[in-house]
This record gives structure tokens, sequence and C-alpha cells, in this order.
């Protein structure tokens, strides 16, 4: 299995540009099979989630061609109704095809995508929002079907907790549904606004998305367009974690700072300087970085539960004790077993973290338990004195695209070893 190799120790700086969000780049791709025509997708980040959405696409019947960072699309021929379980294994968040499968073809049947690493990821406000919308949904063994045989229409949907991976499933499936549909209560994370973005550049009529209430006037048809994925604002505060975790100074440019907003107060909090112009942002961290009072995941504009596990890590060398709470998945603190390998002193218990700083940390073997988890673990090794190997990376490559690349343009010692022993160049 590939291995990170990290030499710790070294302090961050530098300037880099950083990849293209991944939590867009997958439900704009998947509404792409909405389209007529061919639609490219710019500023796609490369990584294993992009590839899996790339498989399903093909097996539905789409052309998908990748060059660098285009994916350009074209669904004219994509009759299929159906992701077989092993792509929807290869990637939780493959149930957001369904609005689009359903939307286009009157007819889905996907498997559930089940619990996952960081918690048991229910998908019934997906369900209930597609029933809302007129269709008959069952679930059996495992499977769930739907159906519109009359087509989609358009109705008022309001979500008991703004997720966002049903409210672009319901974005998505309304935008070609008869009438309007309305939903309440809807996500804002920035990657909604980016996907009706996408959608209204290809002739939908979306309004309100980033914002509590999206109207969603629906269309006849839908021409494929171009598009470029906004920055992904969770690298970004990874990248900038790290650097606050070794005492670094790093500039991040080409990014969206608007995105990160919910970060800085954090970052500011442990001491860190930060400046930020139209499209970049700076960190610089003092030598020794403060313990914050409490973190608090929320939904958007709140703390995000996707950077949790870096700034946990990141807090594990902060002067006095902080508290971080995770309200959004019930199981996103199993990094903290591999953290306390380097010589962290943290203790969880049930929802709660509770880090309490050290002076030091040793470079250590650990194993990723899932995606940011993994990042977290990248954090702790870099900030750790000696050699640290980091094992299971597959997890990290899900979400971080050539991670080593980016922190060695920061001066980061990381490389990345391959299965039979080779170092990864390209
Ligand atoms: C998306 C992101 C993920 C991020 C999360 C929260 C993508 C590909 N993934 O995931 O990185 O961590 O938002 O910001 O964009 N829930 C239900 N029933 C449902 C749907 C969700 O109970 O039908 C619960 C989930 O179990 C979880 C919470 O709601 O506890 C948030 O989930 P949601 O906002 O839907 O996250 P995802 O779209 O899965």
């Amino acid at each position: 299995m590939s291995e990170y190799i990290i030499e710790g120790g070294n302090r961050l700086y530098g300037e880099c540009g950083v990849q293209g969000a991944k939590n867009s780049a997958l439900p704009i791709l998947a509404a792409t099979l909405l389209c007529e025509g061919k639609s490219d997708i710019y500023n796609c980040p490369e990584l294993l989630d992009v590839d899996a959405t790339a498989n399903i696409l093909m097996h539905l019947g789409c052309v998908v061609s990748r060059s660098g960072h285009r994916v350009t699309v074209c669904a004219d021929s994509a009759s299929g109704t159906e992701i077989p379980e092993p792509l929807m294994r290869e990637m939780r968040s493959s149930v957001i095809f369904l609005g689009a499968i359903l939307a286009r073809n009157k007819r889905v049947r996907l498997s559930t995508p089940g619990g996952c690493e960081i918690g048991l990821r229910p998908i019934d406000l997906h369900l209930d929002a597609m029933r809302k919308l007129g269709a008959v949904v069952s679930e059996e063994y495992g499977n769930i079907e739907c159906t519109a045989p009359d087509g989609l229409k358009g109705a008022t949907v309001s979500l008991s907790f703004p997720s966002v991976g049903a409210t672009e499933n319901i974005i998505i499936a309304a935008s070609t549904a008869k009438g309007t549909t309305t939903v309440i209560n809807a996500a804002r994370e920035p990657e909604i606004s980016d996907l009706a973005d996408f959608l209204n550049g290809c002739g939908a009529k979306i309004s309100g998305a980033g914002q509590g209430t999206v109207v969603i006037e629906g269309v006849k048809r839908l021409n494929g367009s171009s598009h470029s994925v906004i920055t992904d604002r969770i690298a970004a505060a990874t990248y900038m974690a790290a650097a606050a975790a070794t005492g670094g100074n790093v500039r991040l440019v080409n990014i969206i700072p608007a995105h990160i907003g919910p970060m800085i107060d954090l970052f500011e909090e442990a001491g860190c300087k930060i400046r930020t112009d139209c499209r970049s942002v700076n960190i610089e961290a003092p030598k020794l970085l403060k313990s914050v009072k409490m973190i608090r995941t929320m939904p958007y504009p709140g703390f995000p539960t996707d950077i949790q596990a870096p700034i946990g890590a990141m807090l594990t060398k902060a002067k006095g004790t902080s508290v971080i709470i995770e309200t959004i998945f019930e199981n996103r603190f199993k990094y903290i077993g591999e953290l306390i390998r380097f010589g962290a002193k943290i203790r969880a218990d049930g929802r709660m973290a509770v880090i309490e700083g050290v002076p030091v940390l040793h470079g250590a073997r650990v194993r990723t338990t899932d995606l940011r988890g993994g990042a977290a673990l990248i954090v702790a090794g870099l900030a750790s004195e000696g050699e640290t190997v980091i094992t299971d990376i597959k997890h990290i490559e899900r979400g971080y695209e050539s991670p080593e690349k980016t922190l060695a343009a920061l001066s980061g010692k990381i490389r990345r070893i391959d299965n039979d022993g080779s170092e990864k160049s390209d």
C-alpha cells in the first residue's frame, strides 16, 4: 500500500495555489447528466472521488473525457437508470446521482449507501424530498427504487436539517421538473451556489442558492455549458492548519477568502496573523500557538465539520486546553487514537474532544482512518520531530490532490511512496 513519509519539524513557508473543490465537482458532474450536448467542467481536482464519479457517468452511458483538470461530459446517450453496488461503494456521495437519474429517466435504482467511517449517514431527507417532487420511493433489501412515470413536479420541500447532499439533489431534480420548487432550510454551503451557478449557465432558473430558501423554476431543457469549479475551502484551511502547526508563514493564492471566513477567527484566536485580499490569504503563525476556547462544528456559515480533524491536530501543540464539539457527524474522532501515537494528549467522549497542548510531538507510524482524519495526520506529522509514516493514504487521496506536491511547494518534507517502494513522480 502507498504511504506518505514525512520528515517533520520544519516550518512551512512560501506560496502555492489550492485545488478545485471536491464537494463542488461531484454534484456538478452528476448534474451534467441532465444536459443536452457537451459540458466542460474546469478546475476539477484529480481525486479518487472524481474518478469514481466519472466511472458512474460512463456506466450510465455518458461519454466522459479528461484532460488534466478539465472533465468533459456528453450525456446525450445516457439511458442507464441503475448504479450497481460496487460503484456505489466506491464513493458514498454517489447518492448525489439520485435526483439527476430520476429527473432524466423517470426511474432510478441504487443500493443504499449505508454508513461510513464518519457516521451512519442516512438518506431519509433525500428520499422524502423526491417523494415531495412526486416520486414513488421503495426501499427493500438495501436497494432503493424511485419512479416518476409522469415526471417530477415542483413542490415546497422543507428540510428538517440543512443537509448539503439533500439540498443538491433537490436542486438538480427540480431544475427540469414541471413547475416551481421551493427549498426551505436549504444548506448554504458555497458548493450549493457553485452547483446552482453551473445549472443556471445551462439554462436552469435557480435563485437564492447560498441562502436558506432556494427557488427553482423548472425548465424544459438544459444545455451543456462550461464551468470552472470553485477553490476547495477545506483544502485551503487544511494547508493553513499545517502552516499554523509548524509556526509557518504561508500564502495561498487563487482562493475565495470569503469561503474560509468561518475559520479565520479560529486561526486568529490561536495567535495567527491572517491577511486576505480578493484572491489570496496569508497566514503567519507564532512559534507557540494558543489554545482556543471551544469549537463547535455547524452547517455553513458555521465552523465546518470537514476541517475539525486538521484543526484538532493543529491544537495538539497549542499552549493550554482546547475543546471541540462535533455536532454534524457522530463518529468523527477516530483520528484521535492515531494522534495519541505522536504523543498528543487528547480525550474524546461522545461528541466532545478535549485537547491539552504538549510542547513536542514525535514522529510515528500511523494509519489513516478517513479522509479528513488522514489530513490531520499529515498536519501532525509535519509538526512532529522526526519521521512519520502514514499508511492507507487512499482515504486522503479521495479528497486531496497530491498533497505531497502542494506541501513540497511550501517547503514541507513529505514524500509519497508507491506500493512497490518507488516514489511517485509526474
Ligand atoms: C456533505 C459533504 C461532506 C460534509 C457534509 C457536511 C459532499 C460530497 N460531502 O456531505 O464533506 O462533511 O456535507 O458539511 O459534499 N443526514 C440525515 N439524513 C439525510 C441526510 C443527512 O440524517 O437524508 C444527516 C447526516 O447523517 C449528517 C448530517 O445530516 O449527520 C449532515 O449531512 P449532509 O449535510 O447531508 O452531508 P453530506 O451531503 O453527506
